[in-house]
């Protein structure tokens, strides 16, 4: 839609590579001939956050991979929103299918992570999608829901300016296997009518949502051609070189 801003973020993941290596990456988005109406953010670790954030372009931003659910306190290994703001950091991913499946986040936790990035003053860009299984049982939508449903109970309906939501189906995620444009389109106008009917019909209209999962400079024009495709976040591609051309998918 004409309305949402193309949005395109990087999950560089924990990737191996040294501090050299990412700044090379944004050497080649520096002097890349960008799409400037896309909004474009790249999540490092960590630990890159602010050397990246630096050395980038303004028109990129960058966004951290997760943050705790509360702001400060005896919390050893996290990292609080309340410092990703103090440090000039707009964006964080939360609820990422890695950090549900691997480090056991339930939907309420990252419910509770989505409403403490917010008061931060963070935006989200806040991670959905079903397993293989569940989408063989014909669960998709119905999971997507569920993860969707804290979330939607902990904010505000004026929270949502502040919120991306990503479909990334787990069994498409570093798989080579991209959901197909009609998957994508399906599962993204189940989410939009959820949210007309969970939240509102204008959040529903406003709200972005990007699909993710072996987006590839191949594959982003006809999935960002999708009426309910607006934008990616793209973990392998984002790495290299292509990734500008995923940016530029709508151009
Ligand atoms: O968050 C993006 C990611 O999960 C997709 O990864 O490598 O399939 O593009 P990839």
């Amino acid at each position: 839609s004409p309305t949402r801003q193309f949005f395109v973020g990087g999950n560089f993941k924990l990737n191996p590579g040294t501090l050299q290596a990412k700044k090379d990456i944004v050497e080649i988005l520096n002097k890349a001939d960008i799409d400037t109406s896309a909004e474009v953010v790249i999540a490092p670790p960590s630990l890159y956050l602010l050397p990246l954030q630096q050395i980038l372009r303004k028109e990129i931003k960058v966004a951290a991979q997760n943050s705790y659910l509360k702001t400060s306190g005896a919390f050893t290994g996290e990292i609080s929103p309340t410092q990703l703001a103090d440090a000039g950091i707009p964006y964080v991913i939360l609820g990422h299918s890695e950090r549900r499946t691997i480090f056991n986040e339930t939907s309420d936790v990252v419910a509770q992570k989505t409403r403490a990035a917010l008061d931060a003053g963070l935006s989200v860009i806040l991670c959905v999608g079903e397993t293989l299984k569940e989408r063989e049982a014909n669960q998709t939508k119905q999971v997507v829901e569920d993860q969707l449903k804290p979330v939607v109970d902990i904010l505000k309906e004026n929270d949502w300016s502040k919120i991306v939501v990503a479909y990334e189906p787990v069994w498409a995620i570093g798989t080579g296997k991209v959901a197909t444009s009609a998957q994508a389109q399906e599962a993204h106008a189940d989410i939009r009518t959820f949210l007309s009917s969970a939240v509102s019909s204008s959040v529903a209209e406003a709200t972005r949502i990007l699909y993710g999962g072996s987006v590839t400079a191949s594959n982003c024009k006809e999935l960002g051609n999708q009426k309910d495709v607006d934008g990616f976040l793209v973990g392998g591609a984002s790495l290299k070189p292509e990734f500008v051309d995923i940016i530029n998918a709508r151009r």
